[in-house]
């Protein structure tokens, strides 16, 4: 189903992870469409970073199943950094809030250890959509390269959501990226990064209920020289 009739607001504003999926499988042309949006996104010197490997079917079947042996053991060394160490306490608030948002909508209490467990299992079986994606860049690429990646992402997700999907990130992939790349037998160059679900929402779900908070506008910007300020100041 193709409709191209959302303005970039809408999908902007409904955009939000997905983290259950109708069964029903994702035709190869929009894979395709979907792909071609996300490589139209700016890169630095046009270098155009980053492979998806695309899974569905019995490929998706035998990869989850694998994974969700790997998963149970300790997680690799990191690949990559992700996020701060320590994190500073205003970003721990924002992530805090938003495990909380996700438990609350599973109805999953602060000390339900194995609730939060399974929710995490559900990460390694790309919360059981009909496509799995692994994410890959160069080895030898620079920090610069995330930020295309980034914005290729992101093209993805919008494209994505355009013709009706829904998606998730899921940078839990990178704790075991090492055993992914084996498991996949991914080109000896490439470092897994994170993986993407793609399928059709199931609105139905508690989990795909809930939406995110943001920061105001004011928290992450600075103004200068503007004359039509609407407080006058
Ligand atoms: C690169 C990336 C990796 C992510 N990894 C995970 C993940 O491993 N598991 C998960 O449940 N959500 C993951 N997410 C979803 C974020 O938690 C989510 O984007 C954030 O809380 C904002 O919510 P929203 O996407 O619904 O607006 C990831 C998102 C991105 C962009």
């Amino acid at each position: 189903m193709r409709n191209p009739r959302h303005p970039l607001s809408e999908l902007l504003t409904q955009r939000h992870s997905c983290r259950a999926f109708l069964d029903e499988p994702v035709p190869l042309s929009d894979i395709r469409h979907i792909l071609q949006a996300a490589r139209r996104a700016p890169s630095g010197a046009n270098l155009q970073p980053g492979m998806f490997h695309i899974y569905t079917g019995e490929p998706l079947a035998e990869m989850t199943t694998q994974l969700a042996l790997i998963a149970q053991q300790p997680p690799e060394e990191e690949l990559y950094s992700y996020f701060p160490r320590p994190m500073p306490v205003y970003l721990k608030q924002r992530q805090r809030e938003a495990g909380y948002a996700l438990y609350q909508a599973l109805d999953i209490h602060k000390r339900d250890i194995e609730g939060r467990r399974r929710q995490f299992a559900a990460n390694y079986r790309f919360f059981d959509a009909p496509v799995g994606i692994v994410v890959t860049l160069h080895r030898e690429m620079g920090a610069g390269c995330f930020m295309d990646l980034g914005m290729a992402l992101m093209s993805f997700f919008l494209s994505a959501q355009e013709l009706g999907y829904g998606t998730c990130g899921i940078g839990a992939l990178a704790n075991y990226g090492r055993a992914i790349h084996q498991l996949l037998a991914l080109p000896e160059q490439e470092t897994v990064i994170c993986g993407i679900a793609l399928g059709r929402p199931d609105m139905t779900a508690a989990v795909n209920g809930f939406r995110t908070a943001r920061a105001p506008a004011e928290e992450y910007s600075t103004l200068h020289g503007f004359t039509d300020r609407e407080d006058g100041i």
